[in-house]
């Protein structure tokens, strides 16, 4: 039975870090952001142009999405944005350069990309991790 008791620790590890990332996914600001967070506030204001541009005639002028039958583009902000995208940035940057704006894939630079990214990631108030500008892969 000792295999048992040496266990529980490791499981006890698990369940905690798993809550302590679902805390840190309620309370962003109070975090510093993980790796590949790095985006400067300049990118996020240029972003909006892009956002505005690009992105808002579907997605909103706030993000909030729209409901319009068949073609609903979802919310860029709020509980299930952020749990599809907050921990993975990159995958951001790919899905939007790749397939967005959905009427009109890959008009996006990588820059207007990278800066639309930063200006969500704001949105969603992540903080970011350092100075530098969000690069796009
Ligand atoms: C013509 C309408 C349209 C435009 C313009 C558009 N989108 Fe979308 N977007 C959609 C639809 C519909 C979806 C859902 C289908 C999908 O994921 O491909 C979507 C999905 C997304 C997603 C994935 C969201 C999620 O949680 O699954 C992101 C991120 C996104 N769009 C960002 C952008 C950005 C940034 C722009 C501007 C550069 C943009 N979109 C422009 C219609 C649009």
């Amino acid at each position: 039975m000792s295999a048992t008791r040496q266990a529980s620790p490791l499981l006890l590890l698990a369940a905690a870090s798993t809550l302590s990332a679902a805390v840190w996914a309620r309370v962003p600001t109070s975090e510093a952001a993980p790796a590949g967070y790095s985006y400067t506030l300049a990118q996020a204001e240029v972003g909006k142009t892009v956002y505005t541009a690009h992105c808002a005639a579907c997605h909103g002028s706030k993000m909030e999405g729209t409901d319009d039958g068949m073609d609903d583009a979802p919310s860029l902000v709020g509980a299930r944005f952020d749990s599809h995208w907050r921990s993975r940035p990159q995958a951001l940057f790919a899905k939007i350069k790749q397939s967005m704006p959905q009427d009109d894939p890959g008009v996006l630079s990588k820059d207007q990309a990278a800066d639309v990214v930063a200006t969500i990631l704001r949105a969603n108030r992540v903080v970011p991790a350092s100075d530098s500008a969000l690069q796009g892969h």
